[in-house]
């Protein structure tokens, strides 16, 4: 999968980016605190998870961005739905589309896996994804397990 918008190329994450996904989850994080430590775990089988879907915005040797999504099916959707569960571009490459070619290049990946819809739950970028076309359609509620 390859998408070029403006300058920013998207291509799925590999081994080797993971020093650069880490500056940018770490930047992402705020409900939890960020681990390096359990990062360095979680990264490479996010990497080869046939699930997930972990995408990159690249100029050159910068990384600009990145998207993690997961498909999982459902009966509900008589099939495979996707979820965009992180998504960020750096504050200072805000702005030049880079937010939309990551969620533009993950729609393409659910609907070549099928997926009926892509979701997604926010609280600080809702103008963001309705600029993208997404509509309201209901309430998140969560209960962390301590
Ligand atoms: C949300 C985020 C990913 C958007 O990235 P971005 O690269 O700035 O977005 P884009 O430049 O591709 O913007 C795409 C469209 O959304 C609109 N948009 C983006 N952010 C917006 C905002 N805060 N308010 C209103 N519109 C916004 C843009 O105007 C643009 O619309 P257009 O194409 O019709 O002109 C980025 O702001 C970010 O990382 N925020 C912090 C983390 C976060 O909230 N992530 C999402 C929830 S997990």
């Amino acid at each position: 999968m390859a998408v070029s918008e403006s300058q920013v190329h998207i291509r799925r994450a590999r081994a080797a980016d993971a020093a650069a996904v880490a500056l940018l989850a770490g930047e992402l994080a705020q409900s939890f605190a960020f681990s390096r430590e359990k990062f360095e775990l979680i990264y490479p089988q996010l990497v080869t998870a046939p699930d997930a879907c972990l995408l990159l915005a690249v100029d050159g040797d910068q990384c600009l961005g990145y998207l993690l999504g997961f498909r999982h099916l459902t009966f509900y959707a008589s099939g495979p739905v996707a979820w965009a569960e992180e998504v960020l571009v750096p504050s200072g490459h805000r702005g030049r589309g880079t937010g939309r070619a990551l969620m533009t290049a993950f729609e393409r990946w659910a609907a070549g896996h099928g997926c009926a819809l892509v979701a997604l739950a926010t609280r600080r970028a809702a103008p963001f994804y309705r600029a993208l076309g997404y509509e309201d359609s209901a309430t998140y509620f969560r209960k962390v397990l301590r």
